[in-house]
């Protein structure tokens, strides 16, 4: 039996990785197999490119460089991880995945969607998404919790941290637009509330549209 893709978008500071532990924590009761996972990473070569972004050194190659770049990362994680995952029956969560690169690069970057499609098509394959999560937020606010986490553990912005509000808030329209085209694929998450609140939409979300069907 195939596992099941689940894959976690939004801009910084909507609480992915926290949402992201507590559904694999109640699918692990329901008695499923979890691997989480994430982007760019989740593989050591991935991770490797992971450093090299974020640290800005890529920043000269370009919006297009980059999105090559996310996608190599993206192919080896796609084959070690995903994949073979998926195919033991596993659910995959993952942070953040190509929508990503369709945000960030594409409508932010101003890549072209015809060379979007392509690295999508050689990276991703047929494994695309069973559900992505859009974690909403504000922009305002979203950077707000950021900066707070940086404060309280001493780490500095990364290279798409360290930029202010308009850009964020574009990005977020840009998710809204992906999710309005393909509401089978999204859920649009509303992700201000108190994370205990935002857990349970996000259970909910997966219950309706995935667990359904595996029970
Ligand atoms: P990360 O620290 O994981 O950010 P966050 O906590 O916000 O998820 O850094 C990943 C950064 O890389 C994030 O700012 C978004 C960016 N990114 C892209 O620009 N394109 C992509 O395809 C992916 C996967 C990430």
């Amino acid at each position: 039996m195939a596992g099941k893709f689940v894959t976690f978008e939004g801009g910084e500071g909507a609480g992915k990785s926290t949402q992201i532990r507590r559904l694999a924590a109640r699918l692990k009761d329901a008695g499923l197999t979890v691997v989480i996972t994430r982007e760019p990473g989740g593989t050591p070569a991935a991770e490797a490119i992971r450093q090299f972004i974020l640290t800005g050194r890529a920043a000269a190659m370009g919006a297009e460089g980059e999105a090559m770049l996310f996608a190599a990362a993206r192919a080896d994680h796609v084959q070690n991880v995903i994949r073979p995952a998926l195919l033991r029956g596993d659910w995959v969560l993952c942070d953040r995945f190509s929508d990503s690169t369709r945000v960030y690069q594409g409508a932010e970057g101003g890549v072209a969607p015809k060379m979007l499609d392509a690295l999508e098509h050689m990276a991703v394959g047929g494994t695309r998404p069973d559900l992505t999560l859009i974690l909403d937020i504000p922009a305002a606010i979203g950077l707000r919790r950021v900066r707070a986490r940086q404060a309280a553990t001493g780490d500095g912005p990364d290279r798409f941290d360290s930029e202010q509000v308009a850009p964020h808030e574009r990005r977020r329209q840009a998710y809204l637009a992906l999710a309005a085209s393909d509401p089978n694929r999204y859920a649009v998450i509303d992700a201000v509330h108190w994370e205990g609140d935002v857990a349970d939409d996000i259970w909910r979300a997966v219950s309706a549209r995935l667990l359904m069907e595996t029970n």
